[in-house]
């Protein structure tokens, strides 16, 4: 199974994702998880993971592969052939717990143009990925919602929202719903950082109870291991029925 996994900035996006490999290779899952956020370097400090190569640079890098992409007025098709997990060449991911990590590719430079290059690869690879049923990617996306627009989300199974109490991701959450069953994907919501006086305010505001498949709440452990850089500790047994739901 793909699963997209997005919401606001900073609404957990990275460490639901963390949290939820490791209940998933608990249970007994194969976990390839792929950074798509081309800002942001937090994910592999959460797994406690050293980054590998940009997945970009094994088509040549940023600017051949903008090129490439350029030239053909869009056409280009960076992967052709079915992938499996284990084709992922060496260097282009990293591995720990049982599950791999691997990265489009980052922002670097001012004036280094748009990212989408990166998402049009990212896309690529998780079109042609071939899974089997005991494996699941996880994809990290970048806040918002212009994932949807580049169609990276079209090439998951599932998307899941990450959902902080904020007035931002609850106007979110109807979004997501829009364009996920746009797409013709299931969109369910994990609800993150609760707290008992916003639970009820989170619950009321999302109305779709079913497509609620786990809360974490706010959990002082997590807030302080992101900002020394510690890899996350702990299990979160609110992750451990999150497949059986998504797959029901
Ligand atoms: N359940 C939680 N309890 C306490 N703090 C949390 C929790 N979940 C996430 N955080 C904290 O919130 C901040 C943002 O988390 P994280 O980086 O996972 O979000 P993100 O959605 O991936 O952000 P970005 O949009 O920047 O990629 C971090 O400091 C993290 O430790
Ligand atoms: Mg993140």
């Amino acid at each position: 199974m793909k699963i997209s996994v997005c919401g606001k900035g900073g609404c957990g996006k990275s460490t639901v994702i963390t949290l939820l490999g490791k209940a998933l290779v608990a249970s007994g899952k194969e976990v390839l998880i792929i950074d798509s956020d081309e800002s942001n370097y937090g994910l592999h400090r959460h797994l406690g993971m050293e980054n590998p190569k940009d997945f970009t640079e094994y088509f040549g890098g940023k600017e051949k592969a903008q090129n490439d992409l350029m030239l053909s007025k869009f056409t280009h098709q960076f992967i052709k052939d079915r992938w499996t997990i284990r084709d992922i060449p060496n260097g282009y991911y990293t591995e720990k717990d049982g599950m791999k990590l691997m990265v489009s590719g980052k922002i670097k430079q001012a004036n280094e143009g748009c990212a989408c290059t990166m998402g049009t690869i990212i896309k690529d690879f998780v079109t042609h990925l071939d899974l089997t049923e005991n494996q699941f990617a996880l994809l990290d996306m970048e806040a918002g919602i212009e994932h949807f627009g580049r169609g990276i989300d079209d090439a998951a199974d599932v998307v899941l929202m990450v959902c902080d109490p904020s007035y931002e991701s609850v106007q979110l959450a109807q979004k997501i719903k829009e364009l996920g069953t746009a797409l013709n994907k299931p969109v369910y919501y994990i609800l993150n950082k609760v707290e008992d006086d916003t639970k009820d305010f989170l619950h009321e505001a999302i109305k779709d109870q079913e497509a609620i498949i786990a809360e974490i709440p706010a959990t002082p452990d997590l807030l302080r291991a992101s900002l020394k850089g510690e890899s996350l500790q702990g299990n979160f047994k609110q992750l451990d029925g999150v497949v059986q739901k998504l797959t029901a």
